[in-house]
C-alpha cells in the first residue's frame, strides 16, 4: 500500500546507450505512456545520463544517444507537458542526494548488488567508484521526487529493495519520515520481450546479433524479414496459454503480439490456435510495422530537430526542480547544513 502522506507519483529511468528496441518500447516506453495517460500519478521520465558513464563513454556518443532516446520518450507518447521529461544531469540534485546516500548506504549493501558483481566481473578493482555506487545514484534517483512508484524490469528490483532499505535507514538515523518506501512496480513476463533467436534470453543492445532484435529505427522490410526468420517449434499456435509452457520462443512471439496489439494473450490465441507460424508471422509484422513505422518516423524527425529536443530538456529540467531543490533543501536541513539566509 502507498502510504498517503505522498503524492501518487511515477519515477522511471532508462540508461541512454543507444539503440532502443522492442523490448524497450514494450517492457519501458510503453508502460510508461500507459502510466502517464492514466491519469492517477505525476510522471517524471529520466534520461540517467550519470548512469551511463559509469562505464567510459564515448562523449559524441553519449549526447547523441540522449537526444535519440528523448526523441524516443515523445514517439512513443509521452508528453513533455503532462510528464516531466528530463535528462538526469541537468538535475543537480539528483548526484547531490546521491553523495548524502553514499554516507547512508553501507559498503556491505552494495557489494551484495547482483548488477555490480556482473558488471564488475572477476576485476572489481578495475571498475568505477561510481559503478559501485550506481545504486545509491538510482536510490537518489528516485527518492529526490518523494516517488511512490516505480515501473521497472524484474533486473532492477534488487536495486528498488536497497533504495526502501537506504530511505528506511535515513529515516530511522535521523528520527524523520521523510522518505516514503517506494513500491516497485515489476515488469510482467507478458511485457518482457525476449530474443528472437533465443527465447530464454531478455532482447538485449548488446546481442551481437542483430537478427535476435528488432530496432525501433528498422524499416519495415527489415521488421518482416527478422520476424519472418525468428526462431520458432514446428507446432501449430495453441488455442490456449496453457499450450505455450514450454514453447518459449512461441510464447514470445505471441506475448509481443498481444502486447502490440493491446489484447490479452487469451484472445490472441483464441484467434490463432491451431494455425501455423507461416500464417502468423506475416499477421505480426504487419502489426509491428504498423506500430513501430509512426514512431520511428516521429524519432527521425525530432533528430533532425536538436534544438526542439534540447529545448525539452530544458524545460523538463527546470519543472524538476521545483520539486527536487525543495526535498534536497530539506534533507540538508535534517542532516544539519547550515542553509542559505537571505541578506
Ligand atoms: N538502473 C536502471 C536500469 O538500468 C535505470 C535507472 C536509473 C532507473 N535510475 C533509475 C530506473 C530510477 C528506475 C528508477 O534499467
Amino acid at each position: 500500500m502507498s502510504d498517503p502522506k505522498f503524492t501518487p507519483r511515477v519515477f522511471s529511468g532508462i540508461q541512454p546507450s543507444g539503440n532502443l528496441h522492442l523490448g524497450n518500447y514494450l517492457g519501458a516506453l510503453k508502460r510508461f505512456v500507459d502510466m502517464q495517460d492514466q491519469g492517477a500519478f505525476e510522471t517524471v521520465y529520466c534520461m540517467v545520463d550519470l548512469h551511463a558513464i559509469t562505464v567510459w563513454q564515448e562523449p559524441r556518443d553519449l549526447r547523441h544517444a540522449t537526444r535519440e532516446l528523448c526523441a524516443g520518450f515523445i514517439a512513443a507518447g509521452i508528453d513533455p507537458e503532462r510528464s516531466i521529461l528530463i535528462n538526469q544531469s541537468q538535475v543537480p540534485e539528483h548526484a547531490q542526494l546521491a553523495w548524502v546516500f553514499n554516507c547512508v548506504a553501507r559498503m556491505g549493501w552494495m557489494g551484495r548488488m547482483t548488477q555490480w558483481k556482473e558488471k564488475s566481473g572477476r576485476n572489481a578493482e578495475a571498475a568505477s567508484l561510481g559503478l559501485f555506487a550506481y545504486p545509491s545514484l538510482m536510490a537518489a534517483d528516485i527518492l529526490v521526487y518523494h516517488a511512490t512508484h516505480v515501473p521497472v524490469g524484474e533486473d532492477q528490483k534488487q536495486h528498488l529493495e536497497l533504495t526502501r532499505d537506504i530511505a528506511a535507514k535515513f529515516n530511522h538515523d535521523y528520527g524523520v519520515d521523510f522518505f516514503p518506501l517506494t513500491e516497485p512496480v515489476i515488469e510482467g513476463a507478458a511485457t518482457r520481450v525476449m530474443s528472437l533467436r533465443d527465447g530464454s534470453r531478455k532482447m538485449s543492445k548488446s546481442d551481437p546479433s542483430d537478427q535476435s532484435r528488432i530496432n525501433m529505427s528498422d524499416d519495415a522490410d527489415t521488421i518482416a524479414r527478422k520476424i519472418r526468420r525468428a526462431r520458432t517449434d514446428s507446432e501449430p499456435l495453441p488455442s490456449e496459454a496453457r499450450g505455450l509452457e514450454h514453447r518459449p520462443e512461441a510464447r514470445n512471439l505471441v506475448n509481443i503480439y498481444a502486447a502490440l496489439a493491446d489484447r490479452p494473450v487469451d484472445r490472441v490465441l483464441a484467434e490463432f490456435g491451431g494455425r501455423p507460424f507461416s500464417e502468423f508471422k506475416p499477421q505480426l509484422a504487419d502489426l509491428a510495422v504498423a506500430r513501430l513505422a509512426p514512431i520511428s518516423a516521429e524519432m527521425a524527425r525530432l533528430m533532425d530537430n536538436e534544438d526542439e529536443i534540447d529545448r525539452i530538456l530544458s524545460r523538463g529540467a527546470a519543472r524538476a526542480r521545483e520539486i527536487t531543490a525543495p526535498v534536497l533543501r530539506a534533507t540538508y536541513d535534517i542532516i544539519g547544513m547550515v542553509g542559505p539566509k537571505r541578506i
